[in-house]
């Protein structure tokens, strides 16, 4: 295992700092990376951070995360999260542990998000804590 962790985010997340706000926040994606790339080089590891709006991007990145012997991802899959089974059968399909990270929690939202096809196929799942979720989720890798 390396020390290399993939951060992949789906789609709509290059619109965040200006995508509601009030829901998300004012980071940018370029923000949520820079601070994690720092607490990144604290504990030891890199941080390759991806953002695409195309589903099979997001597949083929697991299976690339995985042949890289990465040591963990964190995956905002966003949309994808309620509605990809493709992106369910990747997670389980590789051995590298996939943490699901929410900006919101989608369990106090409409309920179509209440369900997850990434949080049924992920080792953990940090949601609602907005850019801090994603630092959440880069300690616990840290402690793999
Ligand atoms: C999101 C929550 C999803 O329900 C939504 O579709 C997103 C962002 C979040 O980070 O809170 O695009 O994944």
């Amino acid at each position: 295992m390396t020390d290399l962790v993939y951060v992949l985010n789906g789609p709509n997340l290059n619109l965040l700092g200006v995508r509601e706000p009030d829901i998300y926040g004012h980071d940018t994606l370029d923000d949520i990376a820079g601070a994690l790339e720092d607490r990144a080089r604290e504990l030891g590891l890199t941080i390759d951070m991806r953002q695409s709006n195309h589903e099979g991007h997001l597949v083929d990145w697991l299976h690339e995360a995985q042949a890289h012997d990465a040591r963990a991802v964190l995956l905002n899959a966003a949309a994808f999260t309620h509605t990809s089974v493709a992106i369910h059968d990747a997670i389980k399909a590789i051995r590298t542990p996939v943490i699901e990270v929410h900006l919101s929690n989608p369990h106090t939202r409409e309920a179509f998000r209440h369900v997850s096809f990434v949080g049924r196929a992920a080792k953990g799942s940090i949601a609602g804590f907005g850019a801090l979720s994603y630092q959440l989720a880069l300690e616990a890798a840290a402690r793999f």
